[in-house]
């Protein structure tokens, strides 16, 4: 069956209504009460509060569509399924009917009103562990309905529990349905759930018992709850037999604006698909943020702040490549909102605002970028005059890190200089550069936030704070463990009692007074021996003799690490201390953020 968009939703919350369900708006993309997420990632997101058991005065049976913002698949992003932004219809029941009328009308919704035959269907249920049986309710409701046994896969949490949606809240195990679309199986252990592409996953029912609480335990909630949630571009994708989301009229418009406005000639189709499906993405998701009613995240250095920033900078990159004429990102947001207005007026509404952000951001990212290129122009004219014609991965790095260059980037400009990068060098150096990190600061959070600029700058007051921590409290304060996110800085430091608020208040006074100095941070490749003779402090062995980095801040700290480190204090904008409390006996923790702060 053919179906739009707009037809889906409109059919999804008729179905419902005709359930019983009360039609409520969708919230915000940016969410009302839980500072442990970003961005409002599923429908259940903004009716937490009913879920635990508030009076919702639309009743006990709602659905919805919600604008739904997930970056931790960024990199997915370009293949057939992985969006950042994404539309979640949803049905809920508060403490009202369970798993048998959800199962149901699921597959009623399914197969009667959407046209999916029984046997497309393929469905995951949870598999049980110690405490909690295997979901045979679920299953045998789905083999009631016509779901054959081979079509039924029990899977353990990793897959088949969901939530909360943040740090707590309510959460259960749910039964997942995928549509198979009719490729060979990428293996004999190809199931729903694999990444092939054979099984797209387009809706999930969650039963909603449990409660995860501040220090992880679920327990029941004492409710009966259902949160379900289907994926509006994934299912217009699959009923067309679309290839991927980006053949849905949701993406076409978009990515032939992106061709209208591509000038780059000679790169091979597969890259130039990967561009054009990132900048689509990115672009809409960015066009939701900055058009959200809210009007609360701007490009920026902190949080959601800075997930903007990096999809708007990633999708300059991607059009970069595509060589897209000036004025693009505003030409392309024009599409998104022109697209999405009749849903989502607020986009109309905050049009300016979406665009005037938007070019600003390109602006300042494209200077940052001409530096680069200004620097890989005297390194290329140096290297000409010796009769070289290959970047060393070194460098190729340097640009990587310092500038934000990814490699494909150098290798452009290189050939247009008739010259070759070493691609092997870069990996090494990138690795090197990654090993380095994690061993100085524990486990680097892998993902979203890996190498950024952000990173970079939270890693730098991290020595800034144990340097100020020695100060205050003495040389017994002990970095026991680092956690860096886009978000906040975390650390861990052997300390026996909870910190007087004048404590807190001196550690961070001294790390701004570090910061409003602009103090150079000085990096010095000695050996660890040497360094700690001179008084640094070193987290991580080294073998007799080998050469290691050391960073110097003025007089105020001095550690041996792999960095990365920005290379003046005041990067940093300013410090503030959000947290410190237990994290172990006799180890406390601190939670920072850094930036300007207000
Ligand atoms: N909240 C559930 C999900 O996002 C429905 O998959």
């Amino acid at each position: 069956m053919k179906l739009t968009a707009n037809e889906l939703r409109e059919k999804y919350l008729r179905f419902f209504e005709s359930k019983g369900h009360t039609i409520i708006s969708g919230a915000s993309v940016i969410p009302e009460n839980d500072p442990t997420v970003l961005f409002t990632t599923a429908g259940m997101h903004p009716l937490v509060p009913y879920l635990l058991g508030q009076k919702h005065p639309a009743g006990t049976r709602l659905t919805d569509v919600q604008k739904c913002v997930r970056t931790g698949d960024i990199d997915a992003v370009g293949d057939p399924a992985h969006l950042t932004f994404f539309e979640m219809l949803g049905n809920w029941s508060l403490n009202d009917y369970f798993k048998k009328e959800a199962i149901a009308w699921s597959f009623e919704f399914l197969t009667k009103e959407l046209g999916f035959k029984p046997e497309q269907i393929n469905v995951t249920v949870f598999a049980g562990e110690e405490g909690i049986p295997r979901d045979d309710e679920a299953i045998a409701i789905w083999k009631s309905l016509g779901i054959a046994d081979d079509h039924i896969f029990p899977s353990p949490r990793e897959d088949n529990w969901w939530g909360p949606a943040g740090q707590t809240g309510p959460c259960g195990p749910d039964t997942e349905m995928f549509i198979d679309t009719g490729k060979e199986k990428c293996s004999e252990h190809c199931r729903p759930g694999c990444h092939c592409g054979k099984y797209i996953e387009i809706w999930n029912d969650v039963f909603m018992q449990y409660n995860k609480t501040e220090d992880g335990r679920y327990e029941p909630l004492g409710r009966h709850n259902v949160d379900t949630g289907m994926g509006v571009e994934r299912t217009i994708c699959m009923m067309n037999g679309y290839p991927t989301v980006f053949e849905t009229e949701l993406f076409t418009p978009i990515i032939a604006k992106i061709r209208e406005l591509a000038t780059a000639e000679n790169l091979e189709a597969e890259s130039r698909t990967k561009a054009e499906r990132i900048i689509a993405d990115h672009l809409r998701t960015s066009v939701f943020i900055l058009g959200d009613p809210k009007q609360s995240v701007k490009p920026g250095n902190l949080g959601a702040n800075y997930v903007l920033r990096r999809l708007i900078r990633r999708s300059v990159r991607y059009a970069k490549m595509l060589a897209l004429k000036p004025g693009y990102c505003e030409a392309i947001a024009e599409v998104v909102i022109g697209e999405y207005r009749h849903v989502y007026p607020e986009l109309e509404q905050n049009r300016e605002t979406v665009l005037r952000e938007l070019r600003d951001e390109v602006a300042r990212f494209e200077k940052t970028l001409e530096q680069g290129e200004r620097e890989f122009n005297k390194i290329a004219s140096v290297m000409k005059e010796h009769g070289q014609t290959q970047i060393s991965g070194k460098t190729a790095f340097k640009l990587y890190d310092t500038y934000g260059f990814p490699l494909e980037f150098t290798v452009e400009l290189a050939t247009e200089q008739g010259m070759t990068v070493d691609r092997e060098g870069y990996e090494a150096a990138f690795n090197k550069h990654q090993e380095l990190s994690k061993q100085n600061a524990g486990t680097f959070h892998g993902g979203l936030a890996d190498h950024s600029e952000v990173i970079t700058r939270m890693h730098t007051a991290t020595h800034l704070l144990h340097a100020a921590l020695h100060k205050v409290l003495g040389p017994t304060a002990l970095q026991k463990g680092s956690n860096i996110t886009a978000e906040r800085l975390r650390f861990d430091f052997t300390w026996p009692e909870k910190m007087t608020p004048e404590q807190i208040q001196q550690v961070e006074d001294l790390v701004n007074e570090q910061i409003k100095k602009a103090v150079p941070v000085v990096k010095t490749m000695t050996t660890l021996e040497a360094a700690k003779a001179e008084g640094a402090t070193a987290l991580f062995t080294a073998k007799y003799g080998e050469q290691v980095s050391m960073y110097t801040i003025g007089d105020f700290s001095k550690e041996v690490c792999g960095g990365p480190h920005v290379q003046n204090t005041s990067e940093l904008g300013g410090f503030k201390i959000l947290k410190e409390q237990s994290s172990s006996a006799g180890v406390r923790r601190i939670k920072a953020v850094i930036g300007n702060m207000k």
